[in-house]
């Protein structure tokens, strides 16, 4: 390429990056945040609005945060600077601060109180015409059996469905199981329209998770391979290196399937499984990912026994608020079929973990061997193609080949092709919560989870809920239990290394 036509490619791109920032200014908006001074809000919530702040993306806006303690505006500004300061340390500018903590303001509240919600209700009309903007957002940071009730005592002061720019925010896991999922979203539809509801799965949010469909859809040369023809398996890794992070009540309740399995592995397995979605709104793409969810094989007694393994740290039950005998999996393995045209036969294999040898979350597509060794004995050790998708902490993508090694001797040598972000794009990567408030706030639903989705989901790994193989122990810092090796090394084949 010479160095006139790399340029105008660009000016092309800048030109495009520039509409696309452009396109994310947002108008203005109220968000009432339950649990507004709790751990998510700390580490997540708040440093997202003071980044969207200082990036210029949002500009009229007021942050309410409720909570059972009883706090000034001045002390609720004080949390949040030290959540800020410690959550993304380099972000944190004093004046920028200052102006910023001018949006944030604190109300104390009892859920179950009627009167707790008069002062909302009068504290969100302040809000409305101090914006001159109605855009309103529930967060709901709250532990989901807590959601009904809100919802109830919201709507007797006619804010939900009655307001129609109000949006309700809830947080994964979405309840216990399919059947209190179920119930739960019945709970809040009574009030809210389907429209107005927003389902959070963070992983939706990252960057390089949407671009598993920009990658997929946007070229023409992967397409034709992404099948059962040409794909031995696939692995999708999710491995953490952090442990449970004094979450220990949080953990004991839901354990690594409702944490992790649930929501984020359904939801990059479908990404990667889906069919070309007709369009590219909400709706379409939903309609797709919803039909992978159908086809994964259901998960029986004795399936479960094959194909899935749960295990826990060996310091577990060490941690604050964990029984000392607790059966809680803090690591999960499986193997899952998807029963379609598509991926009839095609294992993929997902891993999941705290506690592990590495932070690495990715998905490897390997591709299966050519048909015939025409190179002869050499052939027995061409490694096979693999298209790497990284998503943390590298945020890349990769494909290995074979070429021949320069010499006289015939020898074949795997090689990569590399994209990486930082490296292509020199910008910092949005923070997923950063992309998917502005959404919310926006009005767009497509990086957030329907109801059927969610039920879905749900269907797929209650069974193994309910009937948990035999619990393994690993070592913390490890590359995970010996019976996940066992339970890929079986068929052939390998894990990568976390
Ligand atoms: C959260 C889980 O949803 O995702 C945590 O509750 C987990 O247990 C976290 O640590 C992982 O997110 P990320 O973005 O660091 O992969």
């Amino acid at each position: 390429m010479n160095h006139k036509t790399s340029s105008v490619i660009k000016s092309h791109l800048l030109e495009s990056c520039k509409k696309v920032s452009l396109g994310l200014k947002v108008k203005a908006f109220t968000i009432v945040i339950f649990g507004g001074a709790g751990d998510l809000s700390k580490r997540k919530l708040l440093p997202a609005f003071y980044s969207l702040y200082q990036q210029k993306l949002i500009t009229r806006f007021s942050i309410l945060g409720l909570g059972r303690t009883s706090i000034s505006d001045m002390q609720y500004r004080n949390i949040a600077e030290a959540a800020v300061k410690k959550f993304i340390p380099k972000a944190f500018k004093k004046s920028i601060w200052q102006k910023f903590s001018s949006h944030l303001f604190y109300e104390s509240l009892n859920i179950t109180e009627k009167s707790s919600y008069i002062t909302l209700c009068s504290r969100v009309h302040e809000f409305f015409s101090k914006n001159q903007s109605n855009n309103l957002i529930y967060y709901l940071a709250i532990s989901p059996e807590i959601a009904p009730e809100v919802v109830t005592m919201l709507a007797l002061r006619n804010m939900c469905r009655h307001q129609p720019n109000a949006k309700i925010i809830i947080e994964k896991p979405f309840s216990k199981d399919k059947k209190t999922a179920t119930k739960l979203n019945e709970d809040i539809l009574q009030e809210f329209d389907e429209r107005q509801v927003y389902r959070i799965d963070h992983y939706l949010g990252k960057e390089t998770v949407q671009n598993i469909i920009f990658f997929r859809f946007g070229n023409n040369i992967f397409e034709p391979l992404w099948n059962r023809n040409f794909i031995d398996h696939v692995q999708i890794t999710a491995a953490e290196k952090i442990d449970i992070e004094k979450r220990g009540k949080y953990y004991e309740a839901n354990g690594v399937i409702r944490d992790i399995v649930q929501n984020h592995l359904m939801q990059l397995i479908s990404l990667v499984a889906m069919e070309p979605p007709v369009g590219f709104d909400a709706n379409r793409i939903r309609d797709e990912k919803a039909k992978v969810f159908r086809a994964i094989r259901p998960f029986t007694q004795k399936n479960i026994a094959t194909n899935i393994v749960v295990a826990q740290y060996d310091s577990y039950h060490k941690e604050k608020d964990v029984t000392k005998n607790s059966k809680t999996p803090t690591y999960f393995a499986g193997k899952f079929y998807i029963d379609n045209w598509r991926w009839a036969g095609v294992p993929f294999y997902l891993r999941t973990g705290k506690c592990l040898a590495n932070k690495n979350t990715e998905i490897v597509i390997q591709f299966k061997n050519p048909p015939l060794k025409l190179l002869g004995r050499v052939c027995d050790i061409i490694a096979p193609n693999t298209l790497t998708i990284s998503i943390q902490p590298q945020e890349e993508i990769s494909l290995s080949f074979s070429v021949k090694y320069p010499g006289t001797i015939n020898r074949p040598n795997s090689v990569n092709m590399l994209f990486n972000y930082a490296d292509t794009f020199k910008i910092k990567l949005p923070e997923a919560y950063e992309r998917l408030l502005l959404d919310c706030i926006k009005g767009d639903q497509t990086l957030y989870a329907r109801q059927d989705e969610i039920e879905l989901m749900w269907s797929i790994v209650d069974p193994i809920i309910n009937n948990p193989p035999k619990l393994s122990i690993y070592k913390a810092g490890s590359q995970g239990p010996k019976q996940a090796e066992q339970l890929i090394s079986k068929d052939g084949r390998k894990w990568r290394d976390v």
